[in-house]
């Protein structure tokens, strides 16, 4: 068992915990046996991983600094096809500046550090990144800008990327390209090595046609994933999206409903909703020091009848600021008593180059304020907003304490919250309020389906969670934890490396 955390690319808030992966003997060999048995270049990889961040950071320790492996349940996926360094390669950005830094092997991974400027993080990142695609792609909940020299920006990282991926892929080997940072970068691999196994997963939503055709380079970013063999998206939608936008465009014609032919080469779509490392978060929601660490926050909290808990990272597809309102009208209203009801809500500091980000936060600090200032008692806030990373353990114990979870994000690609969550709750105890526009609402039906836009059916929802009888909500959290359990982050990589390797 190795420490490690959750998710990098697929950072939703799972990318706040640490903690254990539980490798498994089977899984990692039968993995490696997707891959193939191509031939071993020298100081070249069989599977290479592309994904914009590293799954390490580095940190301050007594004798200097040191690389930690960093939260995120894209590693908890891939560690056991990673159980061999040497032959898996993980390319990524560390999320430092002008640092170049050799590749490392660490915490049983071989890494790649893929350099950026702060120039190159300002157009890269900040810019096209998570100024244009990012808005895009969530339904345009903020306006999205385009700039050319974001775009240009955009471009020349993917080269490096892929160039560098060019370098570490063996002869024949699997390359696994994730999320929108990196669109273009399985069109310019598969320029350089048509040798390679080109697979792409996006773990954000892809949007409408309709949507996306406002992209001035709507067509590079299209070709750039029609480089790949499978392109994977969190759900079916995102498939029958990218399907229609490629034929529409005139860049690919059908096959069938999930592939497409480029160049008389075949390109196959699927959904392959990501899942979380479900053993892991069993398992640590019954460890003592978790029970007892719940029963102290509650204790802190004043012993209330229920309490409410969102965690997310401070972003304005989250639907933070309608929750709170929601949970302040009922307040008002007296629906809600502020003497027998606490919320918490973590909200990890994120992207706060990006002015959006800045804004809500000032939103949801003034909102937070407000309810505190109108209903709070002294030593007693009713929401208690911590505007910091938590580590595994606490968030565990947040978790546990919790009777209702808020999850009500305007547009989510999955939400792996919601279903870390339902992984805690062994004794099949509490409610999960879920967005319908998160991609996880797609496969936990028995949650409260709400609609984010409508401030009533929210309020209406919290109650019921509150109210909600313990025989109602353990129906509901035993169906969630099946379809929780049935699809964990390993199921999820194993899938798409299959898939992909048949393909
Ligand atoms: C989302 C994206 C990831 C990204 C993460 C954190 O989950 O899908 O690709 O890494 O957010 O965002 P950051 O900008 O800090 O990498």
């Amino acid at each position: 068992m190795h420490r490690q955390s959750c998710d990098a690319s697929a950072r939703g808030p799972a990318h706040l915990l640490l903690g254990t992966t539980h490798v498994n003997q089977q899984r990692p060999r039968l993995v490696r046996s997707f891959i193939g048995d191509t031939e071993r270049v020298t100081a070249s990889s069989r599977l290479v991983i592309v994904a914009n961040r590293l799954p390490v950071k580095q940190v301050e320790g007594d004798d200097g600094e040191h690389w930690e492996t960093s939260p995120g349940g894209l590693v908890a996926a891939l560690k056991p096809a990673m159980a061999d360094a040497g032959e898996v390669a993980w390319l990524g950005w560390t999320g430092g500046l002008d640092q170049v830094e050799e590749p490392f092997d660490h915490d049983g991974m071989h890494l790649v550090p893929v350099p950026l400027s702060p120039v190159e993080r300002d157009l890269h990142y900040e810019g096209m990144a998570n100024g244009t695609l990012w808005p895009l792609y969530h339904d345009k909940v903020q306006p999205a800008e385009f700039h050319r020299h974001w775009y240009d920006g955009y471009r020349r990282v993917n080269q490096r990327f892929a160039d560098e991926a060019a370098n570490v892929a063996g002869s024949g080997a699997t390359v696994w390209v994730h999320d929108y940072q990196l669109q273009l970068v399985p069109g310019m691999l598969r320029q350089a090595r048509p040798d390679l196994k080109i697979g792409f997963f996006l773990h954000i939503p892809f949007p409408p046609p309709e949507l996306f055709h406002q992209l001035p380079w709507r067509n590079a970013l299209t070709n750039g994933l029609l480089g790949a063999d499978l392109v994977g998206f969190q759900t079916s939608n995102g498939a029958d999206n990218f399907h229609r936008l490629a034929i529409g465009l005139g860049l690919a014609t059908r096959e069938t409903k999930r592939a497409l032919i480029v160049d008389g080469r075949r390109v196959r779509l699927k959904g392959f909703p990501i899942g979380i490392d479900n053993a892991r978060y069993n398992a640590a929601s019954s460890d003592p020091e978790v029970v007892t660490a719940a029963q102290d926050l509650r204790a802190r909290l004043g012993q209330p009848h229920k309490v409410l808990l969102g965690v997310d990272r401070l972003d304005y597809t989250k639907g933070i600021d309608v929750r709170l309102t929601a949970f302040k009208e009922l307040l008002a209203e007296e629906r809600i008593n502020p003497s027998q009801v606490s919320m918490i809500q973590v909200a990890e500091p994120s992207r706060d180059g990006v002015d959006a980000y800045v804004t809500l936060r000032e939103n949801v600090e003034r909102l937070v304020g407000q309810i505190n200032g109108d209903y709070g008692r002294v030593g007693f806030p009713v929401v208690h907003y911590i505007h910091q990373s938590r580590s595994f353990e606490e968030l565990m114990a947040m978790y546990r304490a919790a009777d209702v979870m808020l999850v009500t994000p305007f547009r989510d690609g999955m939400n792996l919250v919601a279903k870390e969550y339902v992984a805690t709750r062994y004794d099949e105890t509490g409610a999960l309020v879920l967005s319908e526009f998160a991609g996880a609402a797609a496969q936990l039906k028995d949650a409260l389906l709400v609609n984010p836009h409508d401030i009533d059916g929210l309020k209406a929802a919290i109650v019921e969670a509150v109210e909600m009888e313990p025989d109602e909500a353990r129906r509901r959290m035993r169906s969630m934890r099946r379809v929780v359990r049935r699809n964990d982050a390993i199921d999820w990589a194993t899938n798409f490396l299959a898939e992909l390797s048949s393909s």
